[in-house]
Parts: structure tokens; sequence; C-alpha cells
């Protein structure tokens, strides 16, 4: 894993393999705190032992069998207040790197988990440091289940899973650095619009009537954007844009 080759500028040109660690995003924390980690550093675990997930849940994951990392980031453009264009680039460059095995049936669910139908097959948590109004510093967490087949979660699934094949870990970490590293400096060149309309392209239950939650309380509606703060705009019966917390997905 660490003698892989990807076609980047920057993106893994530093990758740091742990057979083991509690979490990815952790020991890349701990880089960044060390000054030891450069824009693109990848810290990367076959045994994740206690990885976060997004709400303070955890990440589980079986040893050997999916992607758990972390990439280091200095999205210095960024004020704190575009937390989310970050969010954007890094999810629209793993919907790329898994349309071609995944096609159609892949979306990304707000603001960004990686569905595949009705189940998630990867979820995202990227933690900033802030230096006055501007981010300093990100750490980019990546789970993504690439040859698991059984899961504990009945709203799991993996790549494998879904076309059936096997796959070779290192050459699709590859894929998924260029891809990744593709859509960041879209974001760093000023290009967040066209990071936006692919973003609504690849989005889950866009345009589309679907019931949701908030509160306790079910409510239909249809996704029609997200503001610059990546709030959801949900037309019901005229527009009301909601925050991570504040709306359920009814699935
Ligand atoms: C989510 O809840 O959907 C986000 C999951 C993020 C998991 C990844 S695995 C690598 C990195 N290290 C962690 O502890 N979490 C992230």
């Amino acid at each position: 894993m660490d003698k892989i080759r990807p076609k980047t500028l920057f993106f893994g040109k530093n990758l740091i393999y742990l057979p083991s660690c509690q979490s990815t995003n952790d020991e890349a924390a701990q880089l960044l705190q060390q000054n030891a980690a450069h824009e693109g550093t990848v810290v990367i675990t076959d045994n994740q032992t206690a990885g976060r997930g997004q709400r303070g849940n955890s990440w589980q994951t079986t040893a050997g069998q999916n992607f758990t990392l972390s990439i280091v980031l200095k999205p210095h453009l960024l004020m704190a207040t575009e937390q989310f264009k970050l969010n954007v680039a890094i999810s629209v460059g793993i919907f790329e790197f898994l349309e071609p095995y995944i096609g159609t049936a892949l979306k990304i669910k707000w603001p960004n988990d990686i569905y595949v139908e009705n189940k998630k097959l990867g979820g995202i948590l990227i933690e900033n440091t802030l230096q006055n109004s501007r981010i300093e510093s990100s750490v980019v967490g990546i789970g993504l289940n690439i040859n698991q087949s059984d899961f504990v979660n009945l709203n799991a699934t993996s790549l494998g899973q879904f076309t059936g094949q096997f796959y070779d870990l290192d050459h699709l970490l590859a894929e998924l650095l260029e891809h990744l590293e593709k859509n960041y400096l879209l974001l760093r060149n000023n290009k967040f619009n066209d990071l936006k309309v692919k973003y609504l392209h690849a989005l889950f239950r866009y345009q589309e009537t679907h019931w949701f939650e908030q509160n306790g309380e079910r409510f239909q509606g249809s996704i029609i954007g997200i503001d610059n703060l990546g709030k959801l705009a949900i037309d019901v019966q005229g527009i009301k844009y909601f925050d991570f917390k504040e709306v359920q997905f009814v699935i």
C-alpha cells in the first residue's frame, strides 16, 4: 500500500501506512500538531480500532477489506463559514472515483454520505482547525466499504457487495487520490460553481418528492438545492433551509 504511485501533484506523495491504529483522523491531527504533515499527506490503516463518524457515532469496519484513511489539507482560501465547500469537493471526488464501477445507483446523500441505492457505502469526517476566520488545516477522514460482504448494520453496503467483484485496494487507492486531488484543485482554483453543479447532479433524492423528519414530525418535500453554507433547501410548499442536525431523511 505504501508503494502506490498515484498520478497526482501532492495527494498521497507522502503516504503513511499503519497496520493498525485507533483512528487515522487522530493520527493525522497529531502529525499536524507536530508540524510533520504537509498538504496531501495521507494516513491509511488496514485495521482502525476506534474509528469516529459524524454526530459522535463510531465507524466500524472489518480489517483489511475497506478504505480507512485521512488526508491532510491546508485550504487557506476558505473562510471558516465556507467549510461546506471542502465537503462538496471531497464528496464529488469520491463520487467520480466510484461512478465508473457503480453507475447511476451511486448518489451523494446530503451532506456527504456515499450511497448506493438506499444503502450507505461510505462516509466522510472532516475536522478543521481555524485561525482567525480562515481554515488553517483540515483532516479529511474517509471510510469507504470496498470488499466487505457482511454488515451488522442492514443499512450498509460495499462496492464489492453491489458489483459481486473483489477489488485490489492498492490499485483503487491510486484512482481515489487522483479523483480527490482533481476536485480539490477545482476548489483551490475558485471553481466552486462547477463543483456544486456536479454535487447536485449526484445528490440523493434531488428534485424528487419524499418524506423527511424534523423533531419527530414527518413532512413531504422535494430537495431543490443547497445554499452557500451547505444548508439543504427543501420545497415544502415554500422553500425551507435545514442545517445538518435539523432534518432526517425517511428511508
Ligand atoms: C460518517 O459518519 O459517515 C463518517 C465516517 C468517517 C470514517 C472515517 S474512516 C477514516 C477516518 N478516521 C476516522 O476515525 N473516521 C474517518
